[in-house]
């Protein structure tokens, strides 16, 4: 991800490249810039429609010349803002694909889009679409020299006037970008390399980049003798011991505040319910929802929004061991809730449980919103598969907003309900609640988390199941296979909707 992005206007004379990219249009008779190219055949090729995401490469050029590339654009009328991250996606992979060392990428401004936020997903779109998870591999020099990869893109457009704001567009680009590669790094991370205090690490790395932001961890002496139970429970099997992470970013000027809790289970076995076998690699991933809110607010940081965040991300290894917390055992954690642990691999939501429990007793009354973010359940990836995370909400519109949001930057949510029908079945014969019970997973999880925040006091909580969408199962133009960084675009927008930002 290591180029640079520039702007250049239409008719600035110094802009060079070995790829030009060219989008075009199918409802378009004559691009402006197409039309200003010397001896180029007016209407597209045979056979080359300009659907979205085709392209069509027209000459390659050599070294030194320009190879010229057609981009299809779809209809004008329809093109979406997240059809432009998944363009930008297209260019990276198309330049990267011919070796070009600089691309060249026009893009007219006068959609009835938003300038910067076209600039903006354009960028986010090249940027994501660079990124490697590479280091765990053994570097080979030689090649590593030899090898032509892309060192700058220029974003022409043929307005000036609009400078500024797409400059803006495409700095905010740069941010969310570096901040959802955070997060995919997070994710990618092999439980071996990212065991809790590791997380804990990677927290106090970036508190110490930023001065608005103050940090708390809890180790395990301080999560028993804070009565947080269900946390030292979970990680009671692993020689990796639990955490609990506090990062609270206060801002000079501030227009709401924002309570965040991730799940960072930085492996699940299941323990002592052992998981099967296969796929259990898979459960690496269990921390993304971690990953996801310790990368928004780098963003937040980054972007230096004027938001109030409280972010939370308790933190273990669940595994069988000696000390594993058996079936059937009675915990009672910072809420004051006793839980019958019918089921150790339903650990995400113990976890969240002492972390929302402590959100709601520290914050409850400041927060304007509080989300949690979990790769919660594996009912969700059988309900939704891979195209939506669910969202279940104690305030319906709230819901909506991230529905919107999420519409918008391709990153989608589905609403489920929280009744309280599926409350009754975590009812316990011998403890308050426990933690498994009746059927649709997905929204009994989350009416275990709900037992735990005190709706009193937090009038709007979200909780996003990512278990189908924290990591894809095959390659999109700037989502590689492997952790997506889910959630932080999504939050980000919905930040910008809901505080007017
Ligand atoms: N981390 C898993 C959920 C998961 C499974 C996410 C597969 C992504 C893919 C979670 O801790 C878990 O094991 N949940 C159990 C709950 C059950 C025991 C009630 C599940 O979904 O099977
Ligand atoms: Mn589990
Ligand atoms: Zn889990």
């Amino acid at each position: 991800m290591d180029f640079d992005i520039e702007l250049s206007i239409c008719d600035d004379q110094d802009v060079e490249g070995e790829l030009l990219v060219v989008p075009v249009f199918q409802d378009e008779e004559k691009d402006p810039v197409l039309a200003d190219l010397p001896s180029f055949p007016h209407r597209p090729l045979k056979g080359f429609e300009a659907k979205k995401g085709e392209t069509r490469l027209v000459y390659e050029g050599g070294f030194e010349a320009e190879g010229l590339m057609l981009l299809g654009a779809g209809r004008q009328d329809e093109l979406e803002l997240a059809d432009l991250t998944e363009l930008g996606g297209s260019v990276y992979k198309e330049a990267d694909k011919i070796n070009a060392e600089s691309c060249v990428f026009s893009f007219p401004m006068q959609l009835s889009l938003n300038r910067e936020k076209i600039a903006r997903e354009i960028v986010v779109g090249l940027k994501l679409a660079a990124y490697k998870f590479e280091k765990y591999k053994k570097k080979d020099e030689e090649k590593k020299e030899n090898e032509k990869i892309i060192k700058k893109i220029t974003i022409v457009i043929d307005d000036a006037r609009s400078r500024p704001t797409v400059t803006r567009g495409l700095e905010k680009g740069k941010k969310i970008a570096g901040a959802v590669a955070l997060g995919r790094d997070l994710g990618n991370t092999p439980g071996n390399k990212l065991i809790p205090d590791d997380l804990a690490r990677k927290a106090s790395e970036i508190a110490d980049d930023y001065k608005e932001l103050s940090l708390r961890i809890w180790d395990e002496e301080k999560l028993k003798s804070d009565g947080m139970d269900l946390i030292t429970a979970v990680g009671s099997g692993s020689a990796n011991p639990p955490r609990l992470i506090e990062l609270t970013y206060e801002p000079k000027k501030s227009k709401g505040t924002v309570g965040l809790v991730g799940k960072g289970i930085t492996f699940d076995s299941g323990g002592i319910s052992i998981k099967p076998g296969k796929k259990m690699g898979e459960m690496k991933y269990d921390m993304s929802g971690a990953g996801t809110v310790l990368a928004v607010v780098k963003a937040v940081c980054e972007l230096e929004l004027p938001l109030k965040i409280i972010a939370l991300v308790p933190t273990a290894e669940n595994m069988p061991g000696g000390n594993s917390t058996r079936p059937g055992d009675i915990v009672t954690g910072y809420f004051g809730k006793s839980v019958e642990i019918l089921n150790t691999d339903a650990e995400g939501r113990l976890i969240l449980a002492d972390a929302l429990g402590y959100l709601s007793k520290e914050y409850g009354e400041e927060l304007d919103v509080a989300f949690d973010y979990a790769t919660l359940t594996g009912a969700c990836v059988v309900a939704l598969g891979h195209q939506a995370a669910a969202v279940l909400s104690t305030d319906d519109e709230l819901a909506e907003e991230l529905e919107t949001a999420g519409a918008e930057i391709a990153e989608r949510v589905w609403q489920m309900p929280l009744w309280e029908e599926y409350s009754e079945k975590l009812k316990s014969e011998i403890a308050d609640v426990k933690n498994i019970g009746g059927r649709a997973g997905t929204i009994t999880a989350a009416c275990f988390l709900k037992e735990f925040v005190d709706t009193d006091k937090i009038k709007s909580w979200a909780h996003l199941d990512i278990a189908g969408v924290a990591w894809e199962m095959e390659e999109l133009s700037y989502r590689p296979k492997a952790a997506s960084g889910y959630g932080i675009r999504l939050t980000l927008e919905f930040f910008q909707n809901h505080f007017n930002l």
